[in-house]
């Protein structure tokens, strides 16, 4: 069952920082994708690409001045009817968050209240949404930080946000979020601070809570190897447009779009011949077009011909491909030649 369907959602800045005298900046154009109960979907794009500001948008926290919000998010609650959480009221948006829909920030140091320890936050969340009190909500609070891989949780539960490193504050807010067990858990690059293991670790978690809670789970990254490791369905982004929707086992063996290719393209790969050099994506996101003008990011694509200028490309389905590949591209890299074979596997992309 579909619990998030987000329908052309969009966001501009018109405030002084998104160019008060211009047209505004078009952070989010048009995106839109859905999450299944028990399905982990993964936006995948570079920084500034319009990840963090699509989880603003659909928690509602978008500063209320200077921004212009379109489009629709319908959220499958566990009541009757369901919501479109782009136009509910800030209190019925408070009523959802916690049981309903919770969010894991990219910032961890921002979203702890640095004058209350860390025990106290988490018992919070747990008496409020699970009504668990005294010993019995200590004792799970120190067992969700168990979880999360933080050693020795009953003597960190005592001590204050900055007494612990930037890794274990994330984990802390992984252990909040995760011991709400949400409908839906929209995290921002939740494993971006913490190294290999307990990012490891942190997955394992993560997925528990998707198969055992049937949570829906909107995975926010920059990173190939959390999609790899995660990820159930694929939307890469680009400049606020979703250029490639995919399983991610179909983006990881195909990729299509030609900034997804050179995505996968830039992981080194561990059964290269030595030194073979890397194929990095050209340029950085500030040369791109704006997309009513064309491609977005044909000013750094090898396939880019006078075509690719006509209009916005649709995103349709890969010619050819079955179970929902979806492109906007007007020159996809197909099946043919060594390119697609160039990219690496979904395990080399884990390892
Ligand atoms: N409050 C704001 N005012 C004006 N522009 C903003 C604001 N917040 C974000 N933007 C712009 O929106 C675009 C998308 O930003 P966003 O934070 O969503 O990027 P991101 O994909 O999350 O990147 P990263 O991987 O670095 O976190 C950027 O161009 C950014 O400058
Ligand atoms: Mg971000």
């Amino acid at each position: 069952m579909t619990l998030l369907s987000v329908e052309e959602l969009s966001v501009t800045f018109t405030g002084r920082d998104g160019g008060r005298r211009g047209p505004g900046t078009d952070a989010v154009c048009g995106v839109s994708f859905t999450v299944a109960e028990g399905e982990v979907a993964g936006l995948v794009g570079e920084s500034g690409c319009g990840k963090s500001v699509t989880s603003l948008a659909l928690m509602g926290l978008l500063p209320r001045r200077g921004v212009r919000v379109g489009g629709r998010a319908v959220f499958r609650h566990s009541g009757p009817d369901p919501v479109d959480l782009l136009s509910l009221p800030p209190a019925a948006l408070r009523d959802l968050r916690g049981r309903q829909l919770a969010m894991i920030f990219q910032d961890p140091l921002s979203s702890l209240n640095p004058v209350v320890p860390i025990g106290v936050q988490v018992t919070e969340v747990l008496t409020r949404h699970r009504g668990l009190r005294g010993r019995a909500a200590r004792a799970e609070a120190a067992h969700l930080l168990e979880r999360g891989g933080i050693p020795d949780p009953t003597r960190r539960l005592k001590e204050y946000p900055h007494q612990l490193s930037g890794g274990m504050r994330q984990r802390a807010l992984i252990a909040m979020a995760v011991a709400c067990a949400p409908r839906l858990l929209i995290a921002d690059e939740p494993t971006t601070a913490l190294d290999v293991t307990i990012q490891a670790q942190i997955l394992e978690l993560l997925r528990e809570l998707v198969d055992d809670q049937g949570t829906a789970l909107l995975m926010i990254t920059h990173d190939l190897g959390v999609v790899a490791g995660i990820c159930d369905s694929v939307h890469v982004l680009y400049a606020g447009k979703v250029v490639e929707a995919a399983g991610r086992r179909a983006l990881f063996a195909a990729p299509a779009h030609p900034y997804a290719h050179g995505l996968l393209g830039s992981v080194p790969r561990l059964d290269a011949p030595r030194g073979e050099r890397l194929h990095p994506v050209r340029g950085s996101i500030n040369d791109r077009l704006s997309w009513p003008d064309g491609c977005a990011f044909a000013p750094r694509c090898d396939r880019y011909t006078l075509e690719c200028l006509d209009a916005t490309p649709e995103l349709t389905a890969l010619p050819g491909a079955t179970g929902g590949h979806l492109v906007r591209c007007v020159h996809p890299v197909g099946n043919e030649g060594s390119a697609a074979a160039d990219t690496p596997t979904e395990r080399e992309a884990s390892a």
